[in-house]
């Protein structure tokens, strides 16, 4: 009998132990999960959403905050847009057709030139012609619900009713928006393996004329190696307050390129300079 319960005992605690190992000690095995939908949800687009895309571009591939910021007094603030524009588009200088913030706002970005805010327009052109690019084109080229994003964007920090409608393609371009935003300053990167790629990121061309193509805000640097050399170019990067062009405003050139530089990219950069004659 007693052999009989032992028997039974250490059948169940056997079965409790397998019982139990199967539960808990098993580690658990899933079935992979079914490859994620790859075509967009094109209709799940918010509003909200479309906004911070909008942030994004603005702060990031728009290139838009290297000029409109509050340190370098290069270009207006745009946080108040909402209230200035019915000025600009009422005051005889406007040669435009918006009448809407949502079209001022449209034409600002892509005929920079149809009304220049009073003492921001290019040297010596009278503020007849604006230095900002036409964002729908050359370096920046933002798709037409990129600028609608920005749009809602802009109208919304200032404090304007939203009034874009969500293009259909929005979230396509919410989807590849990551992979453009520009690095942060200082931020860690991959070092850059062309000079294109350097003068992309650090958003030369904006203000630079680079092989005949770019902005005018600083001198045209195509053909600067006939006139500078390897040190005045080094030191023009480095320390832009060292020497300041002849003709063009100081403080103006972003300061921390040599915190943003691999030294492999500043000596291609001086390379390639230095070689354009
Ligand atoms: C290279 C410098 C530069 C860049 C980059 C730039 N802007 Fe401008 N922007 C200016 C200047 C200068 C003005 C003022 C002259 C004028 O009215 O065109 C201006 C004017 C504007 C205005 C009209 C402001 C007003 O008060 O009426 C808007 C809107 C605007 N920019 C939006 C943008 C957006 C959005 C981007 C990014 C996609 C951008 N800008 C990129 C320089 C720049
Ligand atoms: C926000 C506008 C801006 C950006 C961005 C910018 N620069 Fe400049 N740069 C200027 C201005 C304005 C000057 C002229 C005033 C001065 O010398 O500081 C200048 C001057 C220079 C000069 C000296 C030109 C001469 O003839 O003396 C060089 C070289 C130069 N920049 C290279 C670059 C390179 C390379 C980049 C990108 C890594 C760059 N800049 C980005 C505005 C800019």
């Amino acid at each position: 009998m007693k052999v009989l319960i032992k028997v039974t005992v250490f059948s169940l605690l056997t079965i409790g132990f397998f019982a139990g190992f199967s539960n808990f000690g098993i580690p658990e095995i899933n079935p992979a999960p079914p490859p994620i939908e790859e075509k967009l949800d094109l209709g799940s687009m918010t509003m909200e959403r479309f906004i911070v895309l909008g942030d994004k571009i603005f702060n990031g591939k728009g290139t838009c905050t290297l000029c409109h910021n509050a340190v370098g007094g290069r270009a207006p603030m745009l946080d108040t847009v909402a209230a200035t524009a019915p000025e600009r588009m009422a005051d005889p200088r406007y040669k435009g057709d918006a009448d809407t913030l949502e079209a001022y706002l449209y034409e600002s970005m892509v005929k920079p030139s149809a009304y220049v805010v009073a003492g921001f327009g290019k040297t010596g052109s009278n503020d007849t012609e604006s230095p900002m690019p036409d964002a729908s084109a050359g370096g920046i080229s933002l798709s037409d619900a990129e600028l609608k994003a920005v749009i809602a964007y802009l109208q919304d920090t200032s404090g304007a009713d939203v009034t874009v409608e969500i293009p259909s393609d929005a979230a396509a371009e919410e989807a590849a928006a990551p992979a453009q935003e520009a690095a942060p300053a200082g931020a860690p990167r991959a070092p850059h393996a062309s000079v294109d790629a350097i003068m992309a990121q650090l958003a030369c061309v904006a203000c630079h004329k680079v092989a005949g193509q770019g902005g005018e805000i600083g001198p045209d640097l195509s053909g600067i190696g006939a006139s500078r050399d390897r040190d005045y170019l080094r030191r023009a990067i480095l320390e832009p307050a060292a020497d300041v062009a002849e003709g063009y405003p100081p403080g103006i050139m972003p300061p921390n390129y040599g915190d943003q530089l691999y030294a492999t990219e500043l000596e291609m950069l001086i390379n390639y300079l230095a070689e354009s004659k």
